[in-house]
C-alpha cells in the first residue's frame, strides 16, 4: 500500500517536472521599500527570498526598468557582476544573492525593480518578480498655511491655503482641525517617467454653521474635481487646483485649531504651524456688512451653497 502511494509520488513528480513544473523554484518574493530618500547616505536595501527546494542556484539578476544593474553567479568567479545604474552605486559588500543594497540614490532611479531568480541544470527554472520604489527629493521647508482671518462669528467662511514647496514626488496635503484629520488633497502624477519636482496647493473654505442642528462635519465640494466622500471626512484628487469644503458646528470652546500636513508616502511627513482660530464675540450683523466687498462676495456664494447642502441634507 505505502510502495503503490510512493510510486503514484513519483511518477506525479515526473509528469510535473516534464510539464515544466516548479519543483526547483518557490514562493519568490521581492521586497522593496515603497519609497526612500534620495541623497548621499541614503540607501536602498532590495530582497529576494526564494526558496529552490534543493536544487542548486543559477543565478540572481536586478532590473531597475528592465535594465540589468545586478548579477550574481555563483559559479563565476566572482560571482558579482555590477553594471553601470546612472545616479546611484551597488554596494558590493551589502549585496549577495538574497539583496542588493543601493546607495546614493537620486530620484531618476525611481521605477520598477525586478528580481529574477534561476535554478541551475537541468530545468533552469526561472522566475521574476517586480516593485516599485520612490526615491523622493523631499519638499526644503514645512508646509505653509495661511487663514483669510484669525477670528470667526457663527456662520462665517474662513478660507485657508496650505501650500508646499516643490518636491518628488508631489506631497498628498492633510487637512487637521483640532487634530483630526478632515480632508486630504491628492497630488496626481502625470508619468512614470516625469522625474519633475512639483510643489503642492490646497484651499479649504471652512464653514463655521450657525447652530449645531446640521449633521457634525458634513462636507461638501466643488464639483469639479474627482472626490471620494467619507464619513466627516473628503478626499480630493486633481491634477493642479485643489479645492477642498468643509462645515463644522461651532465648538464649544469658542476656538479651534487650523494646520495642514505635507506627506509623501511614509517616509516624509511634516506639518505647518498650527493656527488657533478664535470667536469673536457676538457682533450686530451691520459689522460683517463694513468689510470689504470682496470678502461680502464670497461670503454670500458660499452662504448659496450652504443652503444648497442644507437643503439636500433636508431632503434625505
Ligand atoms: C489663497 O490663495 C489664493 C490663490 O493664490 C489667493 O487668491 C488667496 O488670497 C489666498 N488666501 C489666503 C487666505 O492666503
Ligand atoms: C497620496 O495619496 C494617495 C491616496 O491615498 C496615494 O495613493 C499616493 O501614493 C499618495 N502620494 C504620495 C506622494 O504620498
Amino acid at each position: 500500500m505505502l510502495k503503490m502511494k510512493r510510486i503514484c509520488h513519483l511518477i506525479f513528480r515526473l509528469l510535473f517536472l516534464l510539464d515544466g513544473g516548479v519543483w526547483s523554484l518557490r514562493n519568490l518574493v521581492i521586497s522593496v521599500p515603497r519609497a526612500v530618500l534620495s541623497g548621499e547616505g541614503q540607501s536602498a536595501v532590495l530582497r529576494c527570498s526564494y526558496d529552490l527546494e534543493g536544487a542548486a542556484l543559477y543565478s540572481i539578476r536586478w532590473y531597475r526598468a528592465e535594465t540589468e544593474f545586478y548579477r550574481y553567479v555563483p559559479r563565476e568567479l566572482p560571482p558579482t557582476m555590477v553594471f553601470p545604474l546612472p545616479g546611484a552605486s551597488v554596494d558590493l559588500a551589502q549585496s549577495d544573492h538574497h539583496q542588493v543594497r543601493i546607495v546614493n540614490l537620486n530620484r531618476h532611479l525611481s521605477g520598477d525593480y525586478q528580481c529574477e531568480v534561476s535554478a541551475d541544470a537541468p530545468l533552469f527554472h526561472t522566475d521574476i518578480r517586480s516593485a516599485p520604489l520612490t526615491i523622493v527629493d523631499p519638499p526644503f521647508r514645512a508646509p505653509r498655511v495661511s487663514v483669510s482671518q484669525r477670528n470667526y462669528v457663527r456662520g462665517d467662511v474662513i478660507q485657508a491655503n496650505c501650500s508646499v514647496d516643490e518636491a518628488y514626488p508631489a506631497p498628498n496635503i492633510t487637512w487637521i482641525v483640532d487634530d483630526q484629520k478632515i480632508a486630504e488633497s491628492v497630488s496626481w502624477h502625470t508619468s512614470e517617467l516625469d522625474f519633475r519636482e512639483r510643489g503642492a496647493f490646497s484651499q479649504l473654505q471652512l464653514s463655521v454653521l450657525e447652530s449645531e442642528r446640521y449633521q457634525l462635519g458634513r462636507s461638501y465640494t466643488h464639483d469639479h474635481s474627482e472626490m471620494i466622500y467619507q464619513q466627516n471626512y473628503i478626499i480630493s484628487k486633481e491634477h493642479s487646483r485643489q479645492d477642498v469644503s468643509y462645515m463644522m458646528t461651532p465648538p464649544e470652546s469658542g476656538h479651534f485649531t487650523l494646520g495642514c500636513i505635507a506627506t509623501i508616502h511614509d517616509i516624509y511627513a511634516r506639518r505647518s504651524e498650527v493656527l488657533v482660530i478664535r470667536e469673536d464675540a457676538p457682533r450686530p450683523a451691520s459689522v460683517t456688512g463694513e468689510e470689504s466687498a470682496g470678502t461680502v462676495r464670497t461670503y454670500n456664494v458660499v452662504q448659496t451653497s450652504v443652503f444648497t447642502v442644507a437643503a439636500m441634507i433636508f431632503s434625505l
